[in-house]
């Protein structure tokens, strides 16, 4: 049977990194207010010029090292964002470029926070009906620049930040071996007013005009207590959801790695499972929210720092913008 396998991990933060204090000097608001709503401290932030394609492509040579692997081997590319370098092409298409891979092929994932779970789902069932042998599956975000980093934009700006992590899935055939297990994907387009982007938009004509960008719809508009809400239901309901298909219990796993959206939903989400931090990672403090780049960068640095180690039973979730959810259980 043809199973996936995760053979190389990585990921990669800018330099720049922007403090809670920081952002004082920018906006009325306070390193008090920012840690005690959402548990970031500082996140980074890119110069300009530089894209999340470039994020991509440097947390995907990472997980290429780690892997073993020459950009050659790679068949396949499944990449995730919100904030491609253009409104078209996807990224998918410049990291491959930037990897020195001519004719590859490259899916873009529009899924925002679940963009990473999304990905991964597509990425198995590819190489699980024998499509592919070894994909590169990215998820990477450049939201510094969307932001409007002023006492307007204050409640989306303080909450985000840029990076990019990577996985390099391979085939195997060995049970025994570490493996995805399943995946559970949810979607209410009920909610796509709830936390979005408004403009450019293609129902409009012309779909980017100087009033959309002074009226601030060029930045993330979100209804932070819809958000709140829905998250702590969702993200639990779905994380039962994968581990009962399993005949598994929350203290079977040995990390559950949330997508990063807010310490105090994460919070939530732990104390609903009834585990300890023990064994729900958050860095939230570090990065801030980088939305599809959130759990391929947790997922490197738990294997990194030895936190999740081979065999162990790994949960991964999300719940963000769409609303999109969903959950991936994988044994590392
Ligand atoms: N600094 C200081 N004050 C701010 C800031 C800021 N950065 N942003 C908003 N405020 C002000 C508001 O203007 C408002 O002021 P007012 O009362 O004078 O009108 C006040 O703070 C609202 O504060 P709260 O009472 O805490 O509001 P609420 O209880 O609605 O909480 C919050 C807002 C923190 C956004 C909450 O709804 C929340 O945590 N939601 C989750 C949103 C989230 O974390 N999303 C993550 C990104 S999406 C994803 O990844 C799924």
């Amino acid at each position: 049977m043809r199973l996936t396998r995760i053979v190389g991990t990585g990921h990669y933060l800018p330099e720049k990194v922007v403090t809670n204090h920081d952002l004082e000097q920018l906006m009325d608001t306070s390193d008090a207010w920012i840690q005690e709503r959402s548990g970031i401290k500082e996140r980074r932030f890119v110069e300009p010029g530089t894209g999340s394609a470039a994020l991509g492509t440097l947390a995907a040579q990472a997980a290429l090292t780690d892997a073993g692997w020459d950009p050659d081997n790679v068949q396949f590319i499944v990449n995730a964002t919100l904030s491609a370098d253009y409104y078209f092409p996807g990224n998918g298409v410049l990291i491959g470029k930037d990897l020195g891979l001519k004719g590859v092929g490259a899916l873009d994932v529009r899924n925002q926070c679940s963009g990473f779970i999304y990905g991964l789902a597509t990425a198995d069932a590819m190489i699980r009906m024998g499509l592919y042998d070894r994909i590169l599956l990215v998820g990477a975000e450049v939201h510094s620049s969307g932001l409007r980093l002023n006492t307007e934009g204050r409640d989306t700006a303080v909450l985000f930040g840029d990076g990019g992590g990577a996985v390099c899935l391979e085939v195997t055939e060995d049970e025994s071996q570490g493996h995805v297990i399943w995946h559970h994907l949810h979607a209410d387009g009920r909610y796509a007013d709830e936390l979005c982007i408004k403009a450019p938009s293609g129902k409009m004509n012309p779909y980017i005009t100087c009033e959309m960008i002074e009226e601030g719809l060029t930045a993330p508009y979100m209804s932070g207590r819809e958000v709140f809400k829905h998250a702590v239901t969702k993200f639990p309901a779905v994380i039962f959801e994968a581990l009962e298909a399993q005949g598994l219990k929350p203290d079977d796993v040995a990390m559950v790695i949330p997508h990063q959206a807010n310490y105090r939903i994460t919070d939530v989400v732990r104390e609903r499972l009834g585990l300890t931090w023990k064994t729900v990672y958050s860095n939230i403090h570090r990065t801030g929210n980088t939305t599809a780049a959130s759990i391929p960068i947790a997922l490197d640095e738990c294997v990194k720092e030895g936190l999740v180690n081979r065999g162990d039973l790994v949960c991964l979730a999300s719940f963000g913008s769409g609303f999109t959810w969903g959950a991936s259980l994988l044994r590392y």
